[in-house]
């Protein structure tokens, strides 16, 4: 653990400058809007320790896969996120000398994320080695507003001296990704050249030719009043910069904002890039920098309205979940059907940029109830339109007849990955994507998606179920054989307990919405039954499976058995081990580790939340006691789901700590690492612990459901939720939940079973002592 931020309810604040920590803030200060983003990289030259990274969502470079021993299956490539044009750079000079942190005495520094309003703001004074001083103040957005618009003003005080500052801000395209696997260059030069204070640059990436335009249009002023100073233009390749030369006396002023506009070939024709972005610089530098941060702020200000989740009496854990809700946001906006989460978002290399079941498992609760319907069905639909590379996919594999696996790591639908225990065998994935389909709908009650697009993906996830499963003569049974399951800490396991009840459950759901669409809409069921091939013969091989599926259990014990010998381990609990020892990734031996019986994350507990319904509360409390204490929860998604049973069986203590695990992680830097990016996945994980945790939020049948409790660090809490168009805040107490509608005609709601109408602008009150532990 690392905690060097100062404790504020809506701003992460680092205060004195560190060069030590220079990577770590540069990903939690990370700004972004869903379609492009950054780490909170200095606009000053800095010759200190840093990762560069800019990027926008879906300009990706298939790096060609390195591994040691091929594996026939294995993808070509891995898809990475690409670190894209520079946009933020502006070079200052004081008298000619250059203006760099790394070289000059800093003090008084401060960066800020400002959650509430998506800022982030930098002062400092620094004293260069000829003992000029000055004081800088720098503030930038990605504005929420117009996606590709990214904004800077930056000033600069002479504090003891007269004569030049001279500001020169440029655009450069000649980046890198550290993460490279053959230490490449991802881009190639297309076009650069200035114009009146400003300039474009155009490059495009090798192989996919994806085209980047991005240009800036610079106002200067001194003490507020604007300067008409010529500037000059240097363009070299890939390269434009305009250098302002401004004379100052002591206590002067300088200003500069830089506007910017990154465009790509996703969503402009390549002839027109340049000229739409040259086009669209000059448009919002003419809209200027107030307006423009006013619009950017007001989206932020509606996000929080549906989003927010007051924390009284604990401000870390107020700071935490704020940060996470808005790490999210700046990640995934649902506007783009071509868009996903990666698990370090726009924050790091790490992950590539790729979508992981994560989205699914982990993310697609966060949107589903703090954003319009819409956004969660973008999610459902990007897997949709992967579906026929999921089919070819599953056809690579060996698996027939319209059956689809789809990928544990992708950009367009292909796998990416390329580890012969993950690429094959961790097959779970099939199940997450199609649970998202059925929490979609129980939350939203939108049945319409199944004959939309939801059962096509279902049927085909189910063939590949069904082909996965083999039958052994020697149990009579159907097993299914070399996974691995969501604890990635084995491999090649024989019945791991959760795949193969999510394979039977997705088969028997896939079977009901048949039923249902065939029912209810019989000409899209036609369609669908034609474009799929469906027959309804092939239900009775997975009726076959559902009756004879072999799931292990262990009598004795009265739990399900993760996998085939699992017992037969040395049985040890995680707090047997030794502080030095953990993480265990990092002390042990991957060979120690697969031998171990401790457990990377939830595995037959992930099941238990998924299907909490299909088990009574004693078998998920024995399942739970026995698992939990092997969990060594080195993988950032498991504290949350352990944190919503643990709340769910009585064990507040123990969620509370659990979810203390996930709610500052990369506040706090718990797991060492975050100077690579944000864990932005299990940040839904925490606003999962809270909401379906602490306030046991439940959706069923279209309706919601509430069984809250209220942690003893708390004095109250609230979030809010959308559902079917209402807004609500539910509101905790230690004696009282409040629940109010606060947008939309009203909604029924459950409290500890008990059902209630909320109507608009009414609170309704509940008497709850059972609230307080
Ligand atoms: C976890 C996976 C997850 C991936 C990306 C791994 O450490 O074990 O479940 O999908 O990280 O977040």
């Amino acid at each position: 653990m690392d905690k060097y931020l100062e404790t504020d309810e809506w701003k992460i604040i680092e205060e004195g400058f560190d060069p030590q920590r220079q990577r770590s803030s540069e990903s939690i200060f990370s700004i972004g809007n869903g379609h492009m983003g950054q780490r909170a990289n200095f606009e000053e030259h800095y010759s200190g320790d840093s990762l560069q990274g800019s990027y926008i969502g879906g300009i990706y470079y298939p790096d060609p896969t390195k591994v040691g021993w091929w594996k026939n299956g294995y993808p070509d490539y891995f898809a990475k996120v690409l670190n894209s044009v520079n946009w933020i750079g502006i070079d200052v000079y004081v008298n000619g000398e250059q203006l760099d942190l790394a070289e000059c005495s800093v003090t008084d520094f401060t960066r800020t994320l400002d959650m509430k309003q998506g800022l982030l703001q930098r002062s400092f004074v620094a004293e260069l080695q000829s003992g000029n001083k000055i004081a800088v103040e720098a503030c930038r957005f990605v504005s929420m507003e117009r996606t590709e618009v990214g904004v800077i003003e930056y000033k600069i005080k002479a504090l003891n001296f007269s004569g030049t500052v001279k500001l020169a801000p440029y655009i450069n395209g000649e980046v890198y990704n550290e993460d490279a696997n053959y230490d490449e260059i991802f881009w190639d030069e297309g076009t650069q050249d200035s114009f009146d204070d400003g300039g474009v640059v155009t490059t495009k990436t090798k192989k996919l030719a994806f085209h980047v335009a991005a240009a800036m249009k610079n106002t200067v002023q001194k003490n507020g009043k604007s300067l008409d100073l010529e500037a000059t233009a240097s363009v070299s390749s890939m390269y434009v910069d305009q250098a302002y030369e401004i004379s100052v006396e002591e206590n002067d002023e300088v200003q500069l904002q830089k506007y910017a506009v990154v465009s790509s070939s996703l969503n402009h024709a390549r002839k027109r890039l340049h000229s739409h972005t040259k086009q669209s610089v000059d448009d919002i530098a003419k809209v200027g920098f107030k307006q423009l941060k006013k619009e950017h702020t007001d989206r932020w200000l509606n996000i929080w309205k549906g989003s927010d989740v007051h924390i009284e009496g604990d401000d870390e854990a107020q700071q935490g979940i704020r940060f996470n809700i808005f790490q999210l946001y700046q990640t995934y906006t649902g506007e783009d059907e071509r868009l996903n989460i990666g698990p370090k978002g726009f924050t790091g290399e790490k992950y590539g940029g790729c979508t992981y079941w994560d989205t699914e498992a982990y993310c697609l609760p966060f949107y589903l109830n703090t954003a319009p319907d819409k956004v969660a069905r973008q999610l459902l639909w990007y897997r949709y339109r992967h579906l026929p590379k999921a089919i070819e996919n599953a056809q690579k594999l060996g698996f027939t007849d319209g059956a689809a696996l789809y990928p544990m790591v992708t950009m367009n639908g292909e796998e990416c990955h390329n580890e012969w225990e993950i690429t094959f065998e961790e097959v779970h994935r099939n199940g997450a994507i199609a649970y998202a389909i059925y929490n979609y709908i129980r939350h939203t009650g939108d049945e319409s998606y199944l004959e939309e697009a939801g059962l096509e993906v279902l049927i085909a996830i189910s063939r590949f179920w069904s082909q996965r499963f083999n039958f052994s003569e020697k149990r009579q049974k159907y097993v299914m054989l070399g996974v691995t399951g969501p604890n990635e800490y084995e491999n090649n396991i024989n019945n791991n307990w959760y795949t193969s009840y999510i394979a039977c459950w997705c088969m028997r759901y896939t079977m009901e919405a048949i039923e249902k669409v065939r029912d209810e809409s019989p000409e899209q069921f036609e369609e669908i039954r034609q474009k799929t091939s469906y027959d309804d013969a092939e239900t009775e091989h997975w009726n076959d499976i559902l009756d004879r599926v072999y799931l292990g259990e262990d009598e004795d014990l009265g739990i399900f058995l993760q996998q085939d010998n699992y017992l037969d381990k040395v049985q040890r609990t995680a707090s047997e081990l030794d502080k030095s020892e953990r993480p265990i990734n990092q002390h042990w031996s991957w060979d120690r580790i697969l031998r171990s019986c401790f457990i990377k994350q939830g595995d037959v507990v992930q099941g238990l939340y998924f299907f909490e319904d299909h088990f009574d509360e004693d078998t998920i409390r024995r399942n739970f006691d026995f698992y939990e204490p092997r969990t060594v929860h080195e993988s950032s998604l498991s504290p949350c789901i352990h944190a919503i049973v643990a709340s769910k069986l009585g064990y507040s203590d123990k969620a509370y700590q659990l979810y203390l695990r996930t709610a500052r992680l990369d506040l706090d830097d718990y797991n060492k690492e975050v100077h690579q990016g944000l864990h932005i996945t299990s940040m839904a994980g925490t606003w999962m612990s809270i909401v379906e945790g602490f306030a046991g939020k439940r959706a069923k049948e279209g309706k919601l459901h509430f069984s809250p409790s209220l942690p003893d660090e708390w004095q109250a809490y609230s979030f809010k939720i959308l559902h079917k168009g209402n807004r609500l805040n539910v509101r905790l107490e230690p004696e009282q939940v409040i629940i109010t509608c606060e947008k939309g005609s009203g909604s029924t709601c459950y409290v500890y079973g008990e059902k209630y109408e909320i109507s608009q602008d009414k609170e309704v009150i509940i008497s709850a002592p059972v609230l307080s532990k």
